[in-house]
């Protein structure tokens, strides 16, 4: 495939084939994906690949539960996490509630899981401490997981990154023996997509650039 087939295509895969995807295949992917750029080139990943029946069963029950806390806020209307639910007792009760979704509730059925953490120490947040939320760690990690996405859709895998199961991280911590410099990222799940990738739906370059100033005019062509 060639890269800019790829990189159209490469749409997200939520429900994959009963399909194994043989231990090389996921070694490749990482060996390519760990040419992606970081902060200093620290690279400050670490990767575990989930094959335990029981860890990803529970990996399944703490997803479940974040998707229940993230979709309590959406339920009220609410942009998840915005605020916290400590001492409001109707997001608190949105929060119980069981909201169906295959690819949570068949968590660990998907062929491929993948944490990805990342080594606090290792960034370099050029953007901490200047008053407001920082953005600039996640680009330290985030390269890593697209170059993994990447490279599964030139093998004709497909996948996803989620970020839900950060909300339980302490839980994921114990789980996995995680070091205390470390953070979740993410988790990822990759397989034989059930249904073809399709072509990404995304803004056109003069939407989101302009020349000179913010307000500029639009760079198109
Ligand atoms: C930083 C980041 C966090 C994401 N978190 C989640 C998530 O928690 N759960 C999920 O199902 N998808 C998650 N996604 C996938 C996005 O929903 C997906 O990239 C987006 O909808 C575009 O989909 P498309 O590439 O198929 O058009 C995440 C993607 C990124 C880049």
């Amino acid at each position: 495939m060639e890269f800019k087939e790829v990189v159209t295509s490469a749409s997200t895969s939520r429900d994959f084939l009963d399909v194994e995807v043989p231990d090389k295949t996921v070694f490749e992917i990482l060996d390519i994906a760990r040419f992606a750029p970081s902060g200093g080139n620290r690279q400050g990943w670490h990767v575990v690949l989930f094959k335990d029946k029981e860890i990803r069963q529970s990996l399944k029950e703490l997803y479940v539960s974040a998707w229940s806390e993230y979709m309590g806020y959406v339920s009220l209307g609410e942009v998840p996490f915005l605020r916290p639910a400590e001492g409001d007792a109707n997001l608190q009760e949105a929060m119980k509630v069981h909201y169906p979704l295959p690819f949570a509730d068949n968590l660990d059925q998907h062929p491929v899981l993948l944490g990805i953490f990342v080594d606090l120490n290792q960034l370099a947040v050029t953007d901490g401490n200047i008053g407001r939320q920082s953005i600039v760690g996640g680009a330290s990690i985030y390269p890593f997981c697209h170059n993994i996405l990447l490279a599964a859709r030139s093998m004709g895998l497909g996948g996803v990154i989620t970020t839900v199961l950060a909300r339980r991280e302490t839980q994921v911590r114990e789980l996995v023996s995680l070091p205390n410099n470390f953070a979740m990222a993410g988790l990822m799940a990759l397989g034989v997509p059930r249904r073809q990738p399709q072509r990404l739906k995304r803004k056109n370059v003069g939407e989101f650039t302009t020349v000179d100033s913010f307000n500029g005019p639009s760079f198109a062509l």
